[in-house]
């Protein structure tokens, strides 16, 4: 069984593994990138990054009308519980475990967490998983370059999902040397398009990425799928 990403558009993905749905960062209401709404979407599990509210987005309103069990770290995952949330888990950067899903670690990220009341949200993180086919995807969502993704690239990476918008989080010269330090067989560029503020030309990046790499970019259209 293979495994299915979806990008929905802004850093909002989908990972269908093992027979379960995962959303990572499911922000639509609000997101003009959206290919899809809280309402239509299903999930087992919601992966959530930081506390920003471009990656918080739906997920109360989802887990609540789901059941999903939402995984972030410790203090972003109290707060959820505060909003009525009832199935979580607390997992914190460096740790992982081994979910029904496949084994999750959560990485380091250079980046902000305030949640969208400004309660204090833990530090970032993103996202490393291992399948129950021992794929692996890293995705970075919202962080700077740091020279440890040559760490995370160590464990050899079937994909990566890494931002390119620039302004917030890394631009695309900055990914470039992201893919360098990962060396993922293939690269998914997200966080960019979403307003004009992080607008980027993703062919050109998807052109010097491949053309100074062995590294495949699979550009998606939001609501577009890949498998691996
Ligand atoms: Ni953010
Ligand atoms: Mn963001």
């Amino acid at each position: 069984m293979s495994n299915r990403l979806t990008w929905y558009g802004h850093a909002a993905l989908g990972l269908e593994t093992g027979g379960y749905r995962l959303l990572i960062d499911p922000f639509f209401t609000g997101n003009p990138a959206a290919a899809t709404s809280a309402e239509a979407v299903t999930a087992d599990y919601i992966l959530v990054s930081h506390g920003h509210g471009d990656h918080v987005g739906d997920t109360v309103a989802i887990a609540k009308r789901t059941g999903a069990t939402v995984i972030s770290n410790f203090e972003i995952v109290n707060w959820l519980s505060a909003q009525g949330v009832e199935k979580t888990h607390p997992q914190h950067l460096g740790g992982g475990f081994k979910h029904p899903f496949g084994y999750l670690k959560l990485t380091f990220a250079i980046h902000g967490s305030a949640l969208p009341d400004g309660s204090y949200g833990g530090n970032p993180c993103g996202f490393l998983l291992t399948t129950h086919d021992g794929r692996k995807i890293y995705t970075a969502q919202d962080t700077g370059l740091f020279g440890d993704m040559k760490l995370i690239g160590e464990e050899g990476l079937d994909v990566a999902v890494i931002p390119i918008g620039d302004n917030f989080t890394m631009g695309p010269a900055d990914a470039l040397r992201a893919v360098k330090l990962l060396q993922p067989k293939i690269v998914v560029p997200i966080h960019y398009n979403t307003w004009p503020l992080i607008a980027q030309d993703v062919e050109a990046w998807a052109r010097q990425v491949e053309a100074e790499t062995n590294t495949r970019v699979r550009v998606l259209k939001p609501g577009e799928s890949m498998e691996f």
